[in-house]
């Protein structure tokens, strides 16, 4: 998507040699407007697939897999990262380990939410080591469902991410595609 590579070139910032800083309009503030725009760009790639349900792994990825949800006309479910007594008891969990932030975290669904009914759309910011990815497809697929395919807003293409999920059988659409940072943070693009 040129609009999205062309505000991380404008708004982002590199930092050599693994770092995409997109705080401005996608981790910490978000712009709505911006994020209408890749919700129906992802929803127009899945357009075939008949989607039940958007799944995304709190928090970053939550406002684009929201206006994806809300273009396909189906619920959007956040996976948890933390236990909450205010949710269900019942979940299902895998557990996570995040080589880009260096811990280990428990993701969850409570069950029901999704069952062998589902074809599920995963939506998320980044696919780096594409270890949260596949927690989420570990999930959903322990929940019986079929997953339609893994978007991500910002694949860092130099990272095994994308092969690590294809390797599962799933599809990868990533809206742009970072190929390099260069040590003066300068961003390019496959
Ligand atoms: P990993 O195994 O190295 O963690 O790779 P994965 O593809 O699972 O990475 C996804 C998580 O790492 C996401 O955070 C994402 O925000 C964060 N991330 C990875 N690389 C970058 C980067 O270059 N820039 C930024 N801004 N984030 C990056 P998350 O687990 O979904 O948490 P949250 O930040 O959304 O709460």
């Amino acid at each position: 998507m040129k609009a999205l590579e062309e505000k991380i070139l404008a708004q982002g910032k590199g930092i050599y040699p693994d770092i995409i800083q997109v705080g401005n309009f996608i981790n910490h503030q978000v712009d709505p407007a911006f994020m209408n725009e890749i919700g129906e760009d992802i929803a127009k790639e899945f357009a075939k697939e008949t989607i039940t349900k958007v799944v995304t792994i709190e928090s970053s990825g939550i406002a684009p897999a929201l206006m994806c949800a809300y273009k396909l006309g189906v619920p959007l479910i956040i996976l948890k990262k933390k236990a909450s007594r205010n949710l269900s008891p019942n979940v299902t969990r895998t557990e996570v380990t995040s080589f880009t932030k260096g811990d280990v975290y428990d993701l969850s669904i409570a069950d029901g939410l999704i069952d062998e009914n589902d074809h599920v759309l995963i939506v998320d910011d980044f696919l780096a080591n594409g270890e949260a990815g596949t927690g989420a497809i570990r999930l959903i697929r322990k929940c019986h469902a079929t997953i339609a395919g893994f978007a991500a807003l910002v694949e860092k293409s130099f990272q095994p991410g994308r092969q690590k999920i294809t390797d599962q059988g799933v599809k990868v659409y990533a809206l742009a595609r970072v190929s390099e940072i260069t040590p003066d943070g300068t961003i390019k693009f496959l």
